[in-house]
């Protein structure tokens, strides 16, 4: 309970006598009081206090009470606002307590009835105000938990693509560099913010599937032998399966599937092709009765692998300079490719290379 020396009333009468009486008779019974004439005064006052309380007559030359109640609800809905009629008009009562009054005492005020009204709509104040606080607090609390959820998520995800790198020498820094190539595709496609958020995860996690293979396979110093070029075709859909029970959004789960697979529908391993992306530039290709053909982002991310692998040593060959890996992108457009996002990236290395 707020002790009254510490409550601020404004008594808004346009009787100078009514006026008085209240003040006298709350500040004897320790309430700060303020006075007003009318509605005009009574804003100016708000404006400049911190008032708790304002008694409104209701009855009042030039704006009404009920028109100033209007105003004050309006620019402070914290204030409580009880209504002092003289007469007891049900209907008039009615309409004010619905306008947002606290309570209304009939002229003349007895103190005690006030005094009784002003507790009680202190009161009722003090609820309203603890509970938007209880609720702010509530709803920052759900925000920190989320983003705990969210960093424990991410953890489990980094954690996941530590393991690869400490298996697969080749994509160390591989995930991260493909990541970064396809955003910034995605980007200059003028893709969703949702979708370059699915890239991400996409691309930190896209062969996380090659956990499941031999090292002998993924380190091997020679080409692969058509066998074991066929168990490096499990790698999509090894990740997939890993990564299903911690990622719900199946967007990025079929980014991580079909990374390999290309743009005129002779990858793996599902053979889908891609398709003219105007018309979805950071929508999906996935309906819900399964994919039809490959989404932008998936075919962002595809660009982005094939030219981080071949601008990177391998076991079996040297880097590619990246003026060859950009040719060999070019010509790789409409094939392995989608046109657009080779043409994204082309933009992309010029507005880098001018920004060097
Ligand atoms: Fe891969």
């Amino acid at each position: 309970m707020v002790a009254n020396d510490q409550v601020k009333i404004l008594i808004v009468d346009d009787e100078a006598g009514i006026r008085d009486i209240l003040s006298r008779k709350l500040s004897s019974a320790g309430f700060q009081c303020l006075t007003a004439p009318d509605g005009k005064e009574a804003m100016k006052q708000l404006k400049s206090g911190q008032i708790d309380l304002v008694l409104l007559d209701v009855t009042m030359p030039g704006k009404s009470g009920a028109e100033v109640l209007k105003d004050i609800k309006a620019k402070y809905p914290d204030i409580a606002v009880i209504m002092v009629t003289a007469v007891a008009d049900v209907q008039i009562v009615i309409s004010l307590m619905k306008a947002g009054a606290y309570d209304y005492v009939i002229k003349p005020v007895e103190l005690a009835v006030l005094l009784f009204s002003i507790g009680r709509a202190l009161e009722k104040r003090r609820l309203i105000l603890e509970n938007r606080e209880y609720q702010l607090h509530l709803e920052q609390k759900v925000a920190q938990q989320t983003k705990k959820i969210r960093q424990s998520f991410l953890n489990a995800i980094t954690s996941l693509a530590n393991a690869l790198d400490a298996k697969d020498k080749y994509t160390h820094g591989h995930s991260q560099r493909v990541t970064e190539v396809a955003v910034a595709i995605a980007r200059e496609m003028a893709m969703s913010e949702e979708t370059i958020e699915r890239i991400e995860l996409a691309g930190l996690l896209h062969d996380v599937g090659k956990i499941g293979l031999s090292e002998a396979v993924l380190n091997k110093p020679a080409k692969l032998t058509a066998e074991e070029f066929q168990l490096v075709k499990l790698h999509p859909g090894i990740g997939e399966h890993i990564l299903e029970p911690l990622i719900e959004d199946r967007e990025i789960l079929l980014m991580i599937r079909h990374h390999h697979e290309y743009y005129d529908g002779s990858g793996y391993p599902d053979g889908l092709s891609g398709g003219p992306t105007t018309q979805e530039q950071g929508g999906t290709a996935a309906a819900k009765d399964g994919p039809k053909r490959l989404s932008p982002g998936t075919m962002a991310l595809s660009v982005a692998d094939a030219y981080d692998a071949m601008t990177t040593d391998r076991p079996y060959r040297p880097a590619m300079t990246i003026e060859a890996a950009c040719a060999e992108l070019e010509r790789g457009k409409g094939k392995q490719f989608c046109p657009d996002m080779v043409d994204a990236f082309t933009r992309r290395q010029v507005k880098a290379a001018k920004a060097i």
